[in-house]
């Protein structure tokens, strides 16, 4: 079985608890897109820099810069989202620099946050929509989005606007951000987690929030790092007894036994979010990689073409 549909909507949002592997998944996923001939554009959200140096590329800062062939990164900052944003409302750079770097006006932009993830979500979801020439700029835009509580946050800041401001320009931007999020033609939030009791809890609130809170279209889940099962139940029951031999074998025996005993606690998390949440699923496998890059990224793109882990595709 080949999986979830990974990259079937334009814009595929990436979030779930810190530290899960948000990033490494995106970054996957790009290069999935880009092997399949798509121009992909990956946005953090003011974030340290992860995607680009994880495809062996120099962070772009807050312009979209090409990273590696088929794909482009951008850090999207609040203060040049904002700029941005003022220069489009205001045409002129002059009229901009007196309003918008005014230090009363800096000021209010501090205080009023929602302003910050406006913009910065208004920056996304303009790249979703630009054209050239005619066609869509991007085939794929991948939004590695802030952990949890601060990625339900920024996307349902239009939702938010929409309840609470009056007609205007603002309501204007809110209302085509808000279509264009909840448009389950264009828009997938992949949730991830890994298989562990606090990530799982984690994820199974975050897509009730996704789902009553944002009500954004949630595409699906991924399960990240899950070891592989490699030891039956009696092999299990062997490799304990063995530990108890002379080097070399007691020590291995052990080390297995404990590979054993982690691979089934996973396979318990992963049952029990694939019950708790109705999300096509996708279980990335744990990849013994000494460092953390490209090539690890690229092995991870292949579990991912390949529609998961073999051990663990669905039946
Ligand atoms: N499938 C995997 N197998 C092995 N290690 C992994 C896997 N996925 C992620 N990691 C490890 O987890 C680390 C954190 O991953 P990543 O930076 O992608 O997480 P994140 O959710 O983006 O974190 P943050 O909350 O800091 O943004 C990686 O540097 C890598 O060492
Ligand atoms: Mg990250």
């Amino acid at each position: 079985m080949a999986g979830p549909p990974l990259l079937d909507r334009r814009l595929l949002i990436v979030t779930g608890k810190g530290g899960v592997g948000r990033s490494s998944v995106a970054a996957a996923l790009a290069l999935l897109g880009a092997r399949r001939g798509l121009r992909v554009l990956v946005c953090e959200v003011n974030a340290q820099e992860r995607v680009a140096p994880l495809l062996g590329a120099a962070p772009s800062g807050p312009e979209v810069r090409p990273a590696i062939p088929g794909v482009w990164t951008v850090d999207v900052t609040p203060e040049a989202a904002m700029r941005e944003y003022g220069l489009m409302v205001l045409r002129y750079r002059t009229i901009y620099e007196a309003v918008f770097e005014n230090r009363v006006v800096r000021y209010f932009l501090r205080v009023v946050p929602s302003l910050s993830e406006l913009v910065m979500l208004g920056k996304i979801l303009h790249e979703a929509r630009a054209e050239e020439r005619g066609r869509p700029r991007w085939d794929l835009i991948i939004v590695d989005a802030p952990a949890t509580g601060h990625a339900v946050q920024l996307l349902r800041t239009p939702g938010a606007l929409l309840d609470t401001v009056p007609a205007g320009p603002l309501r204007r931007d809110a209302q085509w951000m808000r279509d264009l999020l909840l448009d389950p033609a264009h828009t997938a939030v992949a949730l991830v987690t890994l298989p562990e009791e606090m990530p799982v809890n984690e994820a199974i609130e975050l897509d009730e929030q996704l789902r009553v809170v944002v009500g954004i279209p949630r595409g699906y889940l991924v399960v990240n790092a899950v070891p592989e099962p490699r030891f039956t139940a009696a092999e299990r029951t062997a490799l304990e007894a063995a530990g108890t031999e002379p080097p070399p074998l007691g020590a291995a025996a052990r080390a297995a036994a404990l590979q054993g005993l982690r691979a089934e606690l996973a396979a318990r998390q992963v049952a029990r979010v694939r019950a708790a949440i109705d999300l096509p699923v996708l279980v990335l496998p744990l990849l013994a990689a000494a460092r953390w890059d490209r090539a690890a990224v690229e092995r991870l793109a292949d579990a991912c073409d390949q529609g998961g882990a073999p051990w663990a595709r669905s039946p």
